[in-house]
């Protein structure tokens, strides 16, 4: 199965796509959790792409592209993964059926998930993540156990540095005029189911599976 978890920065697709890589044994690939490990080892494709990250601007498409396809060619992803925001230009979009189509393969589901823009700025001001895995966490909607400590790899948690007011309204401004065109592209498709995704976690990882069946 490949599946694709489309919605806009905080609508939940990290802490989502966790719960719905176990449930289906898929492999979860995160565009920004891989820029942001290449920042970390210091590597040129970091470094290109924190500059556009710390703006809430998006990665050319050219490196983004290249960067993905190259990810999703690997052995581990043979049986199937779950992208994480990838695609979020049209011109992604494209790149990724034309590269999966020579495989005589295609993305099965795209998962919308649909929040309100007050619950994402609620969203992303109280978040905090871990340094090792990334898990996402809030405050206050999905606490960890102990303060600061990731419950799954007991990592460090830390805030995001595009988390803050300005970069936030940024990042949601880029998401409707870039990436929410796709919802009509892949609706055009066929493939979109849209999710509620205002309510609780639990409920929503619930709504997801139902809607990849
Ligand atoms: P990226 O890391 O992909 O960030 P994003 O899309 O802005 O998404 P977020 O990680 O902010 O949100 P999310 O939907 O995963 O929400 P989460 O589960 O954490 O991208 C960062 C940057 O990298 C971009 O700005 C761009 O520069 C670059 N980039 C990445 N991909 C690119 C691409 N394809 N092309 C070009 N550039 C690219 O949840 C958010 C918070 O809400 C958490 O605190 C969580 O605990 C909480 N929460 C989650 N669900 C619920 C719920 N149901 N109820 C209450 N709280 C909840």
């Amino acid at each position: 199965m490949r599946l694709v978890l489309l919605g806009a920065p905080g609508a939940g697709k990290g802490t989502q796509a966790v719960s719905l890589s176990e449930a289906f044994g898929l492999v979860h690939v995160a565009s920004g959790d891989l820029f942001r490990e290449a920042l970390r080892e210091g590597t040129d494709l970091g470094i290109q792409a924190k500059s556009y990250m710390d703006r809430g601007q998006l990665v050319p498409d050219e490196v983004t592209i290249m960067m993905i396809l190259g990810r999703i060619a690997r052995p581990d992803c043979e049986k199937g993964f779950i992208l994480d925001g990838f695609p979020r230009t049209l011109e992604q979009a494209q790149a990724l059926e034309e590269a999966l189509k020579k495989e005589a393969k295609a993305i099965d589901k795209v998962l919308y998930i649909k929040v309100s823009v007050e619950e994402l700025v609620k969203r992303l001001s109280g978040r905090c993540v871990c340094r090792v895995c990334q898990m996402p966490y809030h405050n206050t909607y999905c606490a960890p156990e102990a303060n600061g400590i990731c419950d799954r790899c007991g990592g460090q948690l830390f805030q995001r540095p595009d988390d803050n007011d300005e970069t936030v309204k940024e990042r949601v401004k880029v998401y409707f005029s870039n990436t929410a065109p796709l919802i009509d592209y892949y609706t055009k498709a066929g493939k979109l189911q849209e999710v509620n995704g205002g309510q609780e976690v639990e409920i929503v990882a619930r709504e997801l599976v139902a809607a990849t069946t």
